[in-house]
């Protein structure tokens, strides 16, 4: 049987909101910092699992362009930590064959960490076994306006084609599988235009808790899906019967 079929896909692109840390943080009497902190451990490992389960390519949402409204302590102490994990993880990566992108908006940070994020997108650029985008003072509404106000600036027309191509995950298809943690049921301006035909898996795991079998739980789900863009069941049975008999006929 050939890897691709519909029922034993792999995900190409995963994206994560990785949700739950201040909860894994309170439920042990420890500051919000605490649980972000931990947050960081999760994705090294989970960076590691995907590349291991041939995951090509993982985007993660880490700082919204909605949480510069938590008080200013929890602020400030998200931006030391990404400018933190920024120098510390690049050997982790450079290790694991993965390549950085950070996406969002720029306007805002602080000279240190968008140094950092510079910094680090170069020293990865090498890599290709897994490409992994950091969304941090990430908006999906924010993508669409800039990519909008960039075709605009340049006089080019509007089309889904030419917005695709202006927004800020240009440089990789579109998510196959979105997983959020921590329970809440909602994408809280994520992945908006991106994640159109995206399966959707939500599971209660806090993020700093999330391991090898929740994301394996998340992959499961996914290769049980039938994804068919807008088509019938039937449509894709027939395809799916008239390449398995087209299969069949080249191994004899
Ligand atoms: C997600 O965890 C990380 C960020 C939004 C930066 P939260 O901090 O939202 O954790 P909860 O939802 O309060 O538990
Ligand atoms: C979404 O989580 C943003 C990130 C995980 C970075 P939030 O915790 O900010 O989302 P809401 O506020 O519950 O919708
Ligand atoms: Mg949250």
């Amino acid at each position: 049987m050939h890897a691709e079929n519909a029922l034993t896909a792999t995900a190409h692109h995963v994206a994560i909101v990785m949700d739950g840390n201040g909860r894994w943080a309170q439920k042990r009497l420890l500051p919000r910092l605490a649980g972000h902190k931990r947050g960081v451990d999760a994705l090294r490992r989970c960076v590691a699992l995907c590349g291991e389960r041939g995951v090509r390519v993982l985007t993660v949402f880490a700082f919204s362009s909605e949480n510069w409204n938590r008080p200013e302590e929890e602020v400030n102490g998200l931006m030391s930590l990404m400018a933190n994990a920024l120098t510390k993880e690049v050997a982790s990566l450079q290790e694991h064959g993965v390549r950085l992108y950070c996406v969002g908006e720029r306007a805002g940070l602080s000279a240190k960490v968008c140094e950092g994020l510079e910094q680090a997108q170069q020293a990865t650029a090498g890599n290709s076994r897994l490409i992994l985008n950091v969304c941090f003072n990430y908006g999906g509404r924010w993508d669409i306006a800039q990519a909008a106000r960039r075709l605009c600036a340049e006089g080019k027309p509007i089309t889904e084609e030419t917005l695709g191509r202006a927004m800020a995950l240009a440089h990789v298809p579109d998510p196959d599988l979105l997983i959020r943690t921590g329970g809440e049921l909602r994408l809280s301006n994520f992945l908006l235009w991106q994640a159109a035909y995206a399966e959707l898996f939500f599971t209660p795991t806090l993020w700093p808790d999330f391991d090898a079998a929740d994301l394996d739980a998340a992959l499961a789900s996914f290769a049980q899906r039938q994804r068919r863009f807008g088509k019938t069941d039937e449509q894709l049975r027939s395809r799916h019967d008239a390449a398995s008999s087209s299969e069949e006929r080249e191994n004899v």
